[in-house]
C-alpha cells in the first residue's frame, strides 16, 4: 500500500480556530425560505410556520453563524418591507431571480428562528439600489436600545430587546454586471467606507464585511480588491470571498484538485490585504470572510428554463443541485482548506443551507433528507473547533489537466481544548487505499476514538428521500496507535475524520 505523511506537534499551530468558518447562508432565493425553513401548512411547522425537521437538521450541522437575506437578492430589497404587520408587507418584483418577494418570512422572524437554531445572525445591507441611509436606519433598527424612531419601531412591531447583530456584509457581489446598481472598485468602496462610518457611529461594536470579487476569475480581480480595499480599509473589519466549483468536464481527478484553487484564492486576496494595509501603514489587519462557497453546476441548465417558463412566481425551485459523492469529497477538501488558512480566514458561510445549493434538502409537505455534502460539513462543524495545527504532509500524488502534483492525500488536523486531536483526510486516489503515518509522540498518550469514513463505490452516487443514506458516514476500518506512531488506512476516493484522545 501506499503511504503518506503527516508530521504534526502541538506547539506548532496555525492558531484558533473561529468557529464561524463553519457559517451558513440562508436567501430569499428559490425554496431556501419559503418550503426550506418556512412552511406553515408542513405538519412539524411550529407556532411561526417553521419546519422542526429542518430545524433539527440544522442542529445537527450546530452552524454558528448564519448569512441572510442575500446574496444578489439583497441588492434590490427594501428591509423596511420585511417588518411590521405581514398583512400590510409589500409584494415585491425580485429583480435578481426573475420571482416574486411576498416578504412573509422578514426580519423578525429570521432573528427568532436563529434563535431557537443557535445560531448568529449576519445581515447583509442594500449597497445596490440603496444606500448609507438605509444601512445606518437598519443598524438603528435591529440593534438600539430604544427610544428613537427605528427602534421605537422595532419595539412596536414586538422585539422589545434588540437583536443585536454582530457581523454586517456591505452590500454583496458589487463587482459582477449582474449585480442591481453594480458598481466600479472606487464607487463601491467609496459607499461602503461611508455606509460602513455611519453604521459604527450607529453601534461602534459591530464588525464589518466589504465585498471582494465574486470570483478569483473576474477579470477585475486583484485590482477590485487593491482599489475597494484603498477606499474603505479603516472602516471594514473583513473582505468576501466566493467561490463555486463544478465538474463541468467529467473529470474527477481533476475536480477534487480544485481546492488548490481555493488555496491561490485565499493567499493572492491575504497579499492584497496586506499589501494596502503596508501602503497605508496601517497595524491593522484585514480578515477574510469567505462567505459563499460551494459546488455549483449541477441545476444550471434547469434554472434556465424554470426562469423563462415561471417567470414571477413565488419560491420557483432555482438552485436546486443534487449532490454526488465526489461532491462531498471536495467539499470535505474544501473544508480541510479553511482550516489550513484559518489564521486568515474567520468567517466562511457554506451557500446555502435549505434546498438551494443546500447540505440539506426538503420536499413541499413531505420529507427532508440530508445532501452528500451534509456529512463533511458537520464532521468539520462538531469535531474541528480549538486550535488548527500546522501539518507536514507528505503524499504521492498525480498530475492532471489543471494542476501538476496534486497531493493524493490532503490532511490537516486540529487540537480540541481538552487535548483530543481530530484529523481530517481525503484520499483523492481513484484505485488505491493510501496508508496515512503519523508522529503523535508530542501529543502524549492517545488512541483513536472513532474512524469515521464517507464511502461510495460510485462517485456519482446520490441520497434521495426515498434512499436518504445512499452515501452516508460509517465507521472506518481501524487503525493503530503504537509507540506515539499513527497508521491509518485511508481508502480509495475517501472522507475520513480520525478522532484521537487521551488513553
Ligand atoms: O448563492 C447563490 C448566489 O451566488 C448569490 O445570490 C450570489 O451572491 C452568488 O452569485
Amino acid at each position: 500500500m501506499k503511504k503518506a505523511t503527516m508530521i504534526l506537534d502541538r506547539d506548532f499551530s496555525i492558531g484558533r480556530i473561529d468557529p464561524r468558518i463553519y457559517g451558513s447562508f440562508i436567501e430569499h432565493l428559490g425554496r431556501a425560505v419559503y418550503g426550506g425553513i418556512y412552511e406553515p401548512t408542513h405538519p412539524t411547522a411550529d407556532k411561526n410556520g417553521f419546519r422542526r425537521d429542518v430545524m433539527e437538521m440544522v442542529k445537527k450541522l450546530d452552524v454558528p453563524v448564519v448569512r441572510y437575506p442575500g446574496g444578489n437578492f439583497v441588492s434590490g430589497f427594501n428591509w423596511e418591507d420585511s417588518v411590521g404587520p405581514r398583512s400590510e408587507r409589500p409584494r415585491r418584483l425580485d429583480l435578481a431571480w426573475f420571482t416574486t418577494e411576498t416578504n412573509e418570512v422578514g426580519l423578525h422572524e429570521f432573528a427568532d428562528w436563529c434563535k431557537e437554531a443557535n445560531t448568529e445572525l449576519m445581515y447583509a445591507v442594500n449597497l445596490g439600489s440603496r444606500g448609507p441611509d438605509a444601512a445606518r436606519n437598519i443598524v438603528e433598527y435591529a440593534n438600539h436600545k430604544g427610544g428613537t424612531y427605528w427602534s421605537d419601531l422595532r419595539i412596536k412591531n414586538g422585539a422589545k430587546d434588540p437583536f443585536g447583530i454582530k457581523l454586517w456584509c456591505l452590500g454583496n457581489e458589487m463587482d459582477g454586471p449582474w449585480q442591481m446598481c453594480h458598481k466600479t472598485a472606487k464607487e463601491y468602496g467609496s459607499v461602503a467606507r461611508e455606509a460602513g462610518k455611519m453604521m459604527k457611529w450607529v453601534d461602534p461594536s459591530i464588525e464589518l464585511v466589504a465585498c471582494g470579487s465574486s470570483a478569483y476569475d473576474m477579470p477585475t480581480f486583484g485590482t477590485w480588491e487593491y482599489e475597494m480595499l484603498t477606499e474603505c480599509y479603516d472602516e471594514i473589519d473583513y473582505v468576501s470571498l466566493h467561490r463555486y466549483y463544478g465538474n463541468r468536464t467529467n473529470n474527477t481527478p481533476d475536480f477534487l484538485a480544485r481546492n488548490m484553487d481555493l488555496d491561490g484564492f485565499i493567499k493572492t486576496v491575504v497579499s492584497i490585504c496586506d499589501a494596502v494595509g503596508g501602503t497605508k501603514h496601517s497595524k491593522k489587519k484585514i480578515n477574510l470572510s469567505f462567505d459563499e462557497w460551494n459546488v455549483w453546476y449541477h441545476s444550471n441548465e434547469q434554472d434556465e428554463e424554470l426562469k423563462k417558463k415561471d417567470r414571477w412566481s413565488v419560491a420557483l425551485p432555482l438552485l436546486e443541485d443534487i449532490y454526488n459523492f465526489e461532491d462531498a469529497l471536495l467539499v470535505g477538501a474544501m473544508l480541510i482548506t479553511f482550516l489550513r488558512n484559518s489564521d486568515r480566514v474567520k468567517v466562511a458561510c457554506m451557500a446555502q443551507l435549505v434546498n438551494v445549493i443546500a447540505p440539506i434538502m426538503t420536499r413541499n409537505g413531505g420529507g427532508v433528507w440530508a445532501q452528500t455534502i451534509y456529512w463533511p460539513l458537520m464532521h468539520a462543524s462538531k469535531y474541528g473547533r480549538g486550535t488548527a495545527l500546522r501539518p507536514v504532509v507528505k503524499s504521492p500524488t498525480y498530475d492532471c489537466s489543471d494542476y501538476e502534483q496534486v497531493p493524493f492525500v490532503d490532511a490537516t488536523a486540529v487540537q480540541g481544548d481538552n487535548g483530543e486531536v481530530t484529523i481530517f483526510a481525503v484520499n483523492r486516489s481513484l484505485d488505491e487505499d493510501i496508508m496515512l503515518e503519523s508522529d503523535l509522540r508530542g501529543f502524549g498518550d492517545l488512541e483513536i476514538v472513532e474512524h469515521i469514513v464517507l464511502h461510495h463505490d460510485d462517485v456519482k452516487a446520490i441520497n434521495t428521500e426515498t434512499n436518504p443514506d445512499n452515501v452516508a458516514p460509517a465507521k472506518g476500518n481501524g487503525g493503530t496507535v503504537d509507540g506515539g506512531m499513527l497508521n491509518v488506512p485511508l481508502g480509495k476516493l475517501s472522507w475520513n475524520v480520525i478522532r484521537l484522545a487521551k488513553k
